[in-house]
């Protein structure tokens, strides 16, 4: 074994850092001493209407789960997201936006965003949204989402923000799970040079969903798109008809602010329930700590919206701040891969946050596209999504970070809210491929199979002890599955889905998921979902989807399809089979590989053994352990004899 490779923090930054080692060791203790008096601390963060009494009532007892946080306390979003910072910067830039085409840019200031906020709120009330009605957004990255999600949060509405990249069916899942009122999209959206046609898409979602009355569309493109008088209008002019003042709605703590769909292990993806006081008080005050933000830091995310890591990160915790940030539309390598790099000099981003998957995308083309940049703006740089590799990590490091930045490794979830490992930056020396160290207020539990909690160092699953205020609080409409997936493994433990291996140093490295999820480009893939795509085709009898190693996207999907009798396979049918999932689910989650498979390994209960899936996908022919329990005997073989000719042909 080579030595540990440790990075300190760099000489001279804990200095003007928020946490620095001492204060890191100081705060965590005393914070899991009396979390109460921690949390009440950071909660003076954010201005209330009526303060809470009560900090904390929590128990993670699958028998009787509770998470309520600052529950008496009263407030409003869109008051401390927006305007406060008012007085002091209403001329001053919260947006700085960059369009797909490069040369396509806009400013939006402080006062520039509530007013829209102010006015959109009085169109949504006009529609009739009020407190607790749910407004989808399936919009493309432009500032509109910001004031979009503000509006709704004014009026005490409930946003549930779609990734619009996701395909019409996917879109209209989620808003009749929802059962929405208002959706906010675009006429179209652009990524790459390439047109996504939002309103399209959003008219066949929502023929079918009677709750939606309106369709509010924004005008990205300008593109004559179908419009249904009565039903749609364009938001430029409801905007501009509107009254440019909105009472702010009083909501309490524990009301919700948003729905966020993500992928499980079983079934349809879940609607996660965030709630507004606790969400807002780990978020705000979390993302100032983690990216050491000052006033002066431009701050750019590259997230797209519908993620928790934008919903977090990129829209509450900056705008909480009173923060500058980038947000930018397309794609890093469009027009060329020096496309970040040269926005991050034209904006002297000093903080930036991204993803794994787009750094080893971005490697792939070597120094060049960068060394044309000035990147000495950059102060710190942040990484989400899946476990960072050490290559990846020591590129952004030294060709990015010029050596200078210290890499906060965030690791947290859709369910968590927020942080709950990272490498505070001017406290805790980074290892390249380690999200490191609890945030203040999380304990971290490594739990083996049998439920044991272990001391030390080891491996096992990762599971947090006690509550923290951004969680999740439900799955919406099924509270049942909230407990049964998260709460009921390892009782008295929120249990992830993910493993875990805690150092010598107590330093943690997440080390994947350890459910039927697949981490494909930093998003999370649910096994049964694709399967179930997959196997609605009329050509397909069944099908299993596994994850493999793949270069760029840290996850492939790997599907084995078996065809109905009197189907033959074909290359076509491969393309027909990928394009349909595309069309079922969206882009992302377009399988890698299908193999054919005339039979897929099962156990005498009909369960099928990924297992040995997921070793044959990872081209690993070996220990497929006991194989006795496969039903019929020479489905393996078979699988395997397929894999190795499939190698051989495209070698
Ligand atoms: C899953 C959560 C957190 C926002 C982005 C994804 C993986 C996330 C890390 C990290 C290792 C990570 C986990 C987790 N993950 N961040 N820093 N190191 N793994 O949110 O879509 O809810 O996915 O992403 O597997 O469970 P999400």
């Amino acid at each position: 074994m080579n030595a540990p490779e440790i990075y300190p923090v760099p000489p001279g930054f804990a200095a003007r850092a928020h946490v620095d080692a001492a204060a890191y060791e100081r705060l965590y203790r005393s914070s899991i001493d009396d979390p109460d008096a921690f949390w009440r601390g950071q909660a003076a963060f954010i201005d209330w209407l009526q303060p809470f009494t009560q900090v904390s009532d929590t128990r993670f007892d699958p028998d009787d789960l509770r998470i309520r946080w600052f529950a008496d306390g009263t407030l409003n979003a869109s008051v401390n997201c927006v305007d406060r910072h008012l007085p002091a910067k209403a001329a001053q830039p919260a947006i700085l936006w960059e369009g797909d085409r490069a040369g396509e840019s806009r400013t939006v200031s402080w006062g520039e965003l509530a007013d829209r906020v102010n006015r959109l709120a009085n169109v949504l009330k006009g529609l009739g949204v009020g407190k607790g009605d749910v407004v989808t957004i399936y919009l493309p990255v432009i500032p509109e989402v910001f004031v979009a999600m503000m509006a709704c949060v004014r009026i005490g509405a409930v946003h549930s923000v779609v990734f619009s990249g996701f395909s019409s069916e996917s879109l209209e899942n989620r808003i009749a799970d929802a059962g929405a009122k208002v959706l906010i999209t675009a006429d179209e959206g652009l990524r790459g040079g390439r047109v996504v046609p939002l309103k399209h898409n959003a008219d066949r979602a929502v023929a079918t969903q009677p709750s939606i009355r309106h369709v509010v569309v924004v005008r990205r493109t300008g593109a004559e798109v179908p419009f249904s008088p009565g039903r749609d209008l364009w938001y430029d002019e409801a905007v501009a008809a509107a009254e440019p003042w909105c009472e702010p709605v009083e909501v309490g703590a524990e009301d919700p602010l948003f729905i966020l769909y993500t992928s499980g292990s079983t079934g349809k993806p879940k609607g996660l329930v965030h709630t507004t006081g606790g969400y807002l008080v780990h978020a705000g005050t979390s993302w100032r700590i983690i990216f050491d933000w000052h006033e002066g830091d431009v701050f750019w995310c590259t997230a797209d919206v519908g993620w928790v890591t934008a919903h977090t990160y990129k829209i509450y915790g900056p705008l909480l701040n009173g923060a500058t940030s980038v947000l930018f539309e397309g794609v890093p390598t469009w027009p060329d891969s020096s496309r970040w790099w040269s926005i991050i000099e034209r904006h002297r981003v000093s903080i930036f946050y991204t993803a794994p998957t787009a750094l080893r995308a971005l490697m792939r083309e070597g120094e060049g596209p960068v060394a044309k940049h000035d990147l000495s703006s950059l102060r710190v740089l942040g990484s989400v999504g899946e476990p960072i590799n050490p290559e990846a990590w020591r590129w952004y490091h030294a060709v990015i970070g010029g050596g200078r930045c210290p890499i906060v490794d965030t690791y947290w979830q859709t369910e968590t809210g927020a942080v709950l490992l990272v490498p505070i930056p001017g406290a805790i020396p980074n290892k390249p491929g380690m999200a490191a160290k609890p945030y203040f207020g999380i304990r971290p539990a490594v739990v083996d199979a049998q439920g044991q909690v272990l001391d030390g160092p080891g491996e096992g699953n990762m599971c947090f002890a006690g509550s923290w205020p951004g969680q999740a609080r439900t799955i919406l409409h099924d509270h049942e599955r909230f407990v049964r997936t998260y709460f009921a493994p390892y009782p008295g433990y929120f249990f992830t889905g993910d493993g875990v291996r805690r150092d010598g140093d107590g330093y943690y490295r997440i080390s994947g998921r350890v459910d039927d999820v697949i981490n494909v480009s930093g998003h999370r893939l649910g096994t049964v979902e694709l399967e179930s795509a997959i196997s609605s085709h009329p050509a397909v009898a069944e099908s299993a989807v596994v994850g493999y190693p793949h270069e760029v996207k840290g996850h492939g999907v790997f599907a084995y399809v078996t065809l109905k009798e009197g189907f033959a396979e074909s290359d076509e049918l491969r393309r027909e089979i990928v394009a349909w999932v595309r069309e079922r689910i969206g882009p992302i989650a377009s399988p890698d590989i299908v193999q054919w498979a005339p039979a897929l390994p099962k156990n005498r209960a009909g369960k099928i053994l990924r297992r040995i899936l997921t070793k044959v996908a990872a081209n690993d022919f070996q220990d497929f352990g006991d194989t006795s329990t496969v039903a019929e005997p020479g489905v393996v073989d078979d699988i395997v004899h397929r894999r190795r000719q499939e190698l051989a042909g495209s070698n």
